[in-house]
């Protein structure tokens, strides 16, 4: 009997079953709301993306600013294995900028795009044949520099099918060597994902030359589904995001297409460079970075994604781990005990958890968290692997030098109204105090923040929770601002749930105040 699976694989492109996994967590997952990360976190998630065997990443948009410019230079001068692309509008000035950018790359590849369904033809004011003489100009102008270069035809999957045909057979003899097919705003199911690949390799003169790829968003939540789908029919570019990350639902989830191919290899005969072990080690950091949390029940990384409660499952599991698991959690990289630590462990012992756990610290970072976690370890009388994470996460989004520090904080709180809070803050270098009043502690803390660091910036989400279980539990907070337009999110962690946000608070205004300094260009590209 035929398997109805994997016999709904058209023309394959290639004999290969090797699919190249693109990751854009740095350009789709940065462009999302509130996702912005510094110079410094970018170059780590990228050496990290590199060090996991993501074939491509997308390191940025230089022409959108500076800092982008010079995070996708720094990516490119980094990178040791992985080809970095940069993302260009269909114009020779944002090409010639993306070229200036990844040129310092082993291996550099430029991605230019364009609208081409109806309703984003009519942005730039383009008839059909004029856009196709625009892909023709710019798609040659890129080879012309660049012999990696990828085209997009965004909203791929709200265009007429002639004139995506059309468009990517003029990209392909422009001399573009991957054509991607971006579903922008995450429209497409399963089905026609798989169609427009098999019509494109059907159809398109030239398409059996070229690698197409899929780039998915998850609005329908169909994300993942659609990306596979169009692997079965003949893609062999998946791009995705590291936990999803992206704007309005996200992009595609690279932990979970890779895992699905490595579990169901059986009926997705597919391979992929990546190393799943480096998996929870880098969600953790992209989550931490973002300011955007996982989701408890994410699959692959979510905090529950291995946890069996109920009795019936852990009996099971105990009998044979098969009853209910699909794959192992050390696959993704997560440590099969969570081991207790507590104020008599010894720096021996937190260093071998710390790199258990993804951390390779070197002696001076380790004596500093080191100080961090005794410290904890006083307040908290057993200390979990996620409290390790949390207080990791909390050293890497407060730092010794940023602008604004939280010395020191002390509310009053009760069923006797106002609560108070005195609040000293080192802004700057200079040690400033307050004495605030609010309705109810956090409130009360808030408002002395805001009297020594007047701002217009409107609190958009305010979210606790605990890391661990028992009252002694650590809080992570987030903390969302958004100030023209802008939109930066804060974290932190601590025992004291209004010190964690009170230092979530501060870590998002400190991130404001480097977002004032990046300048933006009038059109971003969407999606
Ligand atoms: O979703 C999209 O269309 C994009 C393009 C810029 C490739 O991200
Ligand atoms: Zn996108």
């Amino acid at each position: 009997m035929t398997d109805p699976v994997t016999t709904t694989a058209a023309k394959p492109q290639s004999a290969q079953d090797r699919v190249m996994i693109f990751d854009t967590t740095l350009r789709d997952g940065e462009q999302s709301p509130g996702a912005t990360m510094t110079h410094d976190e970018k170059l780590e998630i990228a050496e990290l993306l590199d060090e996991m065997g993501v074939d491509i990443i997308e390191a940025g948009f230089p022409i959108a600013s500076v800092g982008d410019f010079e995070a996708v230079s720094d990516i490119a001068r980094q990178a040791k294995n992985a080809v970095i692309c940069g993302l260009a509008r269909a114009s020779f000035g944002d090409i010639d900028r993306c070229w200036e950018a990844v040129k310092h790359a082993r291996r550099p590849r430029i991605h230019t795009f364009i609208g081409t369904s109806p309703l984003h033809r009519a942005i730039p004011n383009l008839d059909m044949d004029q856009m196709a003489e625009r892909i023709h100009a710019t798609v040659s102008h890129a080879r012309n520099l660049c012999d990696n270069v990828q085209w997009s035809p965004m909203d791929a999957t709200r265009t007429e099918h002639d004139y995506l045909c059309r468009t990517v057979e003029i990209a392909i003899k422009a001399g573009a060597t991957t054509i991607n097919i971006p579903d922008t705003v995450g429209y497409t199911a399963p089905r026609e994902s798989a169609a427009l690949i098999r019509m494109l390799l059907e159809r398109v003169p030239g398409a059996d030359s070229i690698i197409f790829a899929t780039h998915c968003h998850n609005d329908l939540g169909m994300a993942t589904a659609n990306a596979l789908a169009a692997v079965e029919a003949g893609a062999r570019q998946i791009e995705c995001t590291i936990n999803g990350l992206g704007e309005r639902a996200g992009n595609t989830a690279l932990e979970e297409v890779v895992m699905a191919l490595k579990v169901r290899n059986d009926i997705m005969p597919y391979r992929t460079g990546v190393d799943t072990t480096k998996i929870m080690n880098i969600s953790r950091k992209v989550a931490t970075v973002s300011g955007f949390p996982v989701q408890f029940n994410k699959a692959i990384v979510g905090k529950n994604a291995f946890a069996h409660e109920s009795g019936i499952h852990q009996d099971g599991m105990l009998k044979n781990a098969e009853t209910f698991e699909i794959m192992r959690p050390k696959d993704v990289g997560l440590s099969e005990t969570n081991l207790v630590m507590g104020k008599h462990s010894g720096r021996a012992a937190l260093r071998s958890k710390l790199a258990d756990l993804g951390y390779e610290l070197a002696d001076n970072q380790l004596a500093d968290v080191f100080v961090r976690f005794k410290a904890l370890a006083d307040r908290k009388k057993e200390i979990y692997e996620d409290d390790l994470i949390a207080l990791m996460q909390d050293s890497a989004t407060n730092e010794k030098n940023d602008y604004m520090q939280v010395k020191h904080l002390r509310v009053v709180c009760g069923t006797d109204s106002p609560q108070t809070a005195d609040l000293t803050l080192v802004i700057d270098g200079v040690e400033h105090t307050v004495h605030a009043t609010g309705d109810g502690p956090v409130d009360a803390a808030f408002a002395a923040v805001k009297a020594l660091f007047p701002h217009e910036a409107r609190l958009q989400l305010y979210q606790v929770h605990a890391v661990t279980e028992g009252t002694d539990a650590q809080a992570t907070v987030s903390v969302r601002l958004e100030e023209g337009g802008k939109i930066v999110t804060g974290q932190s962690a601590d025992t004291d749930t209004v010190v964690a946000s009170v230092k979530a608070y501060v870590n998002a205004l400190n991130k404001l105040i480097v977002r004032r300094q990046k300048t933006a260009p009038e059109a971003m590209a969407k999606g």
